[in-house]
């Protein structure tokens, strides 16, 4: 089966004191969707945005906005970032321990129900879930910072989360967040990627849409690349 591959830039990377210009040239430049990381400092050591941030993004934007929230009370912003019009929002496994509550109560706000885990975090941990799940994201760095290197060993991972999914007939999309660039993207998308994040890669580079269509020109056969 061929699936579509999806470019979802994140705006950690963006200069945020232009960002509606940040995203408007993202989304001019051919991305699929708006990766917004949500940093708390006590899950991860960092700080970032919150739903006054999605509030105004969504006014802005078409792309639907994918909400990676690296928090460790993420039960308790469920409301508040579906009333500021996230699409999709995704929890860590690690910062859940009721996750199937969790992810119940992002789908009855008409949310798109996401799961992730750090790269030490085995795929054991959402065998159950995985039937409920809208997304899978994979992490390929430790969370908290952009322009961090790719680990590599989270290939098998996401090779392991596709042959999951595909077992149980599962539509979710399989997401790969950190480290991605032009140079490894063939190898993210060859194990069964849907979704390339991209921060640092994207918007570091001098021609947004450029870099988004490389990164989508990754998954297509050699032939197809020229
Ligand atoms: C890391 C974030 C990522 C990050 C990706 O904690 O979840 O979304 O912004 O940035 P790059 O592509 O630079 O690794
Ligand atoms: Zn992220």
């Amino acid at each position: 089966m061929t699936r579509p591959t999806l470019i979802a830039p994140s705006i950690l990377s963006a200069d945020f004191a232009r960002l509606g210009e940040e995203v408007a040239a993202v989304e001019q430049g051919g991305a699929d969707l708006l990766h917004i990381d949500v940093m708390d400092g006590h899950f991860v050591p960092n700080l970032t945005v919150g739903p006054p941030i999605v509030e105004s993004l969504k006014k802005v934007t078409k792309l639907p906005l994918d909400v990676h929230l690296m928090m460790t009370n993420a039960d308790a912003f469920v409301a508040e970032f579906a009333a500021a019009g996230a699409d999709y929002l995704t929890v860590h496994v690690e910062a859940c321990p009721h996750l199937h509550r969790t992810v119940q109560s992002i789908k009855e706000r008409g949310v798109k129900a996401g799961v992730t885990l750090n790269p030490a975090t085995s795929l054991s941990t959402i065998e159950e879930i995985l039937p409920d799940v809208d997304l899978v994201l994979i992490m390929s760095v430790n969370p908290g910072f952009g322009g961090q290197k790719f680990i590599a060993s989270c290939l098998q991972k996401v090779a392991t989360a596709r042959q999951m999914l595909d077992r149980i007939n599962s539509r979710a999309l399989l997401e790969v967040d950190g480290g991605v660039k032009v140079d490894n993207a063939a190898r993210v998308l060859a194990a069964g990627a849907d979704v390339l994040v991209s921060g640092s890669a994207i918007f570091s580079s001098g021609d947004y849409a450029a870099t988004i269509a490389a990164l989508r020109a990754a998954g297509q056969p050699a032939s197809a690349h020229r």
